[in-house]
This record gives structure tokens, C-alpha cells and sequence, in this order.
């Protein structure tokens, strides 16, 4: 990039792709193969390729997006199978190649992948998300009661950590409750109790006075035993 400032002739060509966190160029007319450079977005998040008319395959150089979340490449030409190597790209939470000519199979339903139902794949006449029939109605009942259980692990999570604090200063004041009156009903673990007690306090005063040079030099309660 040429720029002129102040007079002078500058000339840049700095690494900025790597700055870019998200990407929109969604609803163009864009045409031709999407570029394998975009797999140099190094810290891309979000990329919207949607309703545009691009061909020819996915190029696999996304599988080179590993903090990306979001990928949208729906509504589109694009052919060929969707890369296996974007299997890889663990952040991703919101993913769709819907209404594209795609082929092939869908990836498998593990990992993230199995947070993207049809919706995702929708609109590839050619594309075969059809599990084999033994884990297909399984699988996709597994996934809704899956999000379920997340769902309710997030609610429950978050009510959980009250409960959590409410029980355990309950069993908090239990505990002093219960040692209180078993000290005051029985005279003998009374006894034995503020002898311990007694002990550890003496210990601990002659320890600082040993090993802290100041405790020395004041006067502190020594219990008799
Ligand atoms: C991508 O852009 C389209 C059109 O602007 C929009 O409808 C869609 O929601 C966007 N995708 C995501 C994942 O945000
Ligand atoms: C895209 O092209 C179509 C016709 O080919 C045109 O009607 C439409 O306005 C174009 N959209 C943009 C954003 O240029
Ligand atoms: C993707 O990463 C691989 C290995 O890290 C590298 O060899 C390849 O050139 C990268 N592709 C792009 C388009 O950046
Ligand atoms: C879609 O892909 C199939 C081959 O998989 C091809 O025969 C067909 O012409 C393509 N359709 C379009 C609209 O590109
Ligand atoms: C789709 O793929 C599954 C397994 O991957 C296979 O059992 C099934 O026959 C395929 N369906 C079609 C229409 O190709």
C-alpha cells in the first residue's frame, strides 16, 4: 500500500492479516474459489462467507483457524466434500455450510461437531448426513438431551453455588452448635477440651517466645495446668 504524508512517499506492506479477529463479507457478490490464504487469518474468531456465490471446494487451509468460533459459509456454490481436517478446530461453536452444492459426507458427530444438527448441512442435495442406522435416532436423541443436560448444568451450576454457601455456613454454625452443648452437657470433655486447649496455647506462646525474639518482651496469659 503507497501513501503519501507530509510530502513523502511511503510504501506499506506490514503483516495485517494477522490482526484480524473477524471477518464479514457476507452478502456480496463475491465469485471464484474462496482464496486457501484465508487460512492465514491466524486469530480470526468469526468469518461470514455467506450468500455470496462462491465455487469450487472449501479449501482445508481453514483447518489453519484454530482460535476460530463462528464459520458461516451457508448460501453459497460451493462443491466437493467438507474437509475432515476441520474437525480439529475446537473453539468452534457456531458452525454452517447450508445451501451449497456440497458432497460427500458430513463429518462425524464427535466433539464440538456434535453440537451442529441439520440445520447446519441443510440445502447440499448430495451430502449424506445419514448416520448408520444403529446409532442414527440414538445419537440424535443423545445430542438434544445433551443440550439439555449442558442447559441444565449451567442453571444448576449457578444455583448450586448459593445452595453450596447457604449449606455449608449451615453446617458451619451446626458444627460450633453441636460442640457448644456437648461441651456444656458433659463436664468430662469439658475438661479434657480446655485442657487441649490449654496446651495448644502454651505451646504456641512458648514457640514465638522461642522462635520470635519479640514475644519475648511482652507478658502473655499463661493457662495452668
Ligand atoms: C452471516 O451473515 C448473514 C448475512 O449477513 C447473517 O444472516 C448470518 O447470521 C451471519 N452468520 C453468523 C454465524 O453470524
Ligand atoms: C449481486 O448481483 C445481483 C445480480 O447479479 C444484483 O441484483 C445485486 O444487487 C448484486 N448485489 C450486490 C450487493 O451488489
Ligand atoms: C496451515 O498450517 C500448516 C501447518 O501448520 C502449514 O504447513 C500450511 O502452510 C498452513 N496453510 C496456510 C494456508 O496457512
Ligand atoms: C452440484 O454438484 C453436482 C455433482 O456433485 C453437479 O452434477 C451439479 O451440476 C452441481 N450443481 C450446481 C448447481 O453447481
Ligand atoms: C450415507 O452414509 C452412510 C454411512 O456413512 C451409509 O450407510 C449410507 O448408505 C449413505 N447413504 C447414501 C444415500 O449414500
Amino acid at each position: 500500500m503507497e501513501f503519501v504524508t507530509k510530502t513523502h512517499l511511503y510504501t506499506y506492506n506490514g503483516v495485517i492479516l494477522s490482526l484480524i479477529y473477524g471477518l464479514d463479507l457476507s452478502r456480496n457478490n463475491f465469485t471464484g474459489k474462496i482464496p486457501t490464504e484465508v487460512g492465514q487469518l491466524d486469530y480470526i474468531k468469526v468469518l461470514n462467507l455467506s450468500h455470496n456465490k462462491f465455487t469450487g471446494d472449501i479449501p482445508s487451509s481453514i483447518a489453519n483457524l484454530s482460535q476460530i468460533e463462528s464459520l458461516d459459509l451457508s448460501h453459497n456454490n460451493l462443491s466437493g466434500v467438507v474437509p475432515h481436517q476441520l474437525m480439529d478446530l475446537y473453539s468452534l461453536s457456531s458452525f454452517s455450510v447450508a445451501y451449497n452444492n456440497l458432497s460427500g459426507t458430513c463429518p462425524q458427530m464427535i466433539a464440538q461437531f456434535n453440537t451442529f444438527d441439520q440445520s447446519s448441512y441443510e440445502g447440499n442435495p448430495f451430502l449424506n448426513c445419514t448416520l448408520p442406522l444403529m446409532t442414527t435416532n440414538p445419537s440424535v436423541g443423545h445430542t438434544t438431551s445433551d443440550d439439555d443436560d449442558d442447559n441444565n448444568d449451567g442453571e444448576g451450576g449457578f444455583i448450586d453455588m448459593e445452595s453450596f454457601y447457604a449449606s455449608e455456613s449451615i453446617s458451619y454454625v451446626m458444627v460450633l452448635l453441636i460442640t457448644a452443648s456437648i461441651l456444656y452437657i458433659n463436664p468430662y470433655w469439658r475438661r479434657v477440651w480446655f485442657y487441649y486447649g490449654g496446651v495448644t496455647i502454651t505451646t504456641s506462646y512458648y514457640f514465638m517466645v522461642h522462635y520470635l525474639p519479640l514475644s519475648a518482651r511482652y507478658k502473655v496469659w499463661e493457662p495452668r495446668i
